[in-house]
């Protein structure tokens, strides 16, 4: 594994990559080369044939504070246009595996965006969410006004990006934000675990129900049943769907090949 410089890597259990940003001292603030080291992170991970989910997490007092705001203060439009570091988080959309995040404390701004950016996400019972740019004379920039919207719903978008104002945990499991609410001791291992339960399916199916569910945010209803059954069909070609349906009519646990 690579030596970063602003995240850990590790793999805790078989099938299982961690993500964990390591800048402790400015709230796991996003600095281009955090945000760098996350996507090439996962980005070995997807390469990676042992690894099934990817989980990424901060630490307790926060998952990220939002882009690093002293990086970014004295930057011009073209300067800011030029670096497009947002636009690195397009590089997580094209991940085929599955993200999940496992919050705790601050999840803001760029933080918030970047768990938006996960499949699934567990926080603990101190996590806050919140797009806070407005407070300082911005806006969100990484997929707020967008993702944020689709998840929980304009009105409640429009309060939380004008506002700047924070959510708790429940609040934000209330508006289907995210999955799970669970002790701050537990955040990370919850996470895993439901990772570890992922790991365990046939991995040809996960990945194509990852694409199916993701395309619904970008193409109409006809488009979506359309691709979601071509995948459907196009399992039949895997010999773990054969697998699957074999071990049920066996009474068997299944062994999947990912092929
Ligand atoms: N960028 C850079 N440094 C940050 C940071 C950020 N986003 N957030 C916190 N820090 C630093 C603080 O400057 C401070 O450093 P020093 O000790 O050197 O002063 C350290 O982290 C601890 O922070 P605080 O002392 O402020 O901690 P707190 O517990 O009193 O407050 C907080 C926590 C409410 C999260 C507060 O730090 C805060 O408001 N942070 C900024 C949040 C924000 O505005 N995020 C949006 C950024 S813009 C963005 O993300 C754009 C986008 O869409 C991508």
């Amino acid at each position: 594994m690579e030596q970063w410089t602003c995240i850990l890597t590790s793999i805790p259990k078989p099938g299982i990559g961690v993500i964990q940003l390591n800048r402790p001292q400015v709230l796991n603030a996003l600095s281009l080369q955090t945000m760098i080291e996350i996507v090439e992170a996962m980005e070995q991970f997807e390469r990676s044939a042992d690894i099934r989910c990817i989980v990424i997490h901060g630490n307790e007092k926060a998952f990220a504070a939002g882009a690093d705001i002293k990086e970014m203060s004295g930057a011009g439009s073209m300067e800011m246009l030029e670096r497009d570091q947002f636009a690195r988080w397009e590089r997580i959309r094209a991940i085929k595996k599955p993200i999940i995040g496992a919050i705790s404390g601050f999840a803001l701004g760029g933080g918030c965006e970047l768990a938006m950016n996960c499949d699934m996400l567990i926080a603990s019972e101190t996590a806050q969410f919140g797009q806070p740019e407005i407070n300082i004379g911005v806006m969100p920039g990484a997929g707020g006004t967008q993702r944020l919207t689709r998840a929980i719903g304009k009105v409640r978008a429009m309060e939380i990006a004008l506002t700047g104002r924070m959510i708790s945990a429940r609040e934000a499991w209330r508006a289907g934000l995210i999955n799970k609410v669970v002790p701050v001791e537990s955040y990370v291992q919850e996470a895993i675990a439901l990772a570890s339960e992922i790991a365990g399916k046939a991995p040809l199916a996960v990945k194509l129900i990852k694409e199916s569910v993701l395309k619904s945010f970008s193409t109409t209803l006809e488009g979506g049943l359309e691709l979601e059954r071509k995948n459907f069909y196009l399992l039949f070609a895997s010999e773990d769907q054969k697998e699957g349906m074999n071990a049920f009519i066996e009474k068997r646990k299944p062994m999947w090949k990912n092929k």
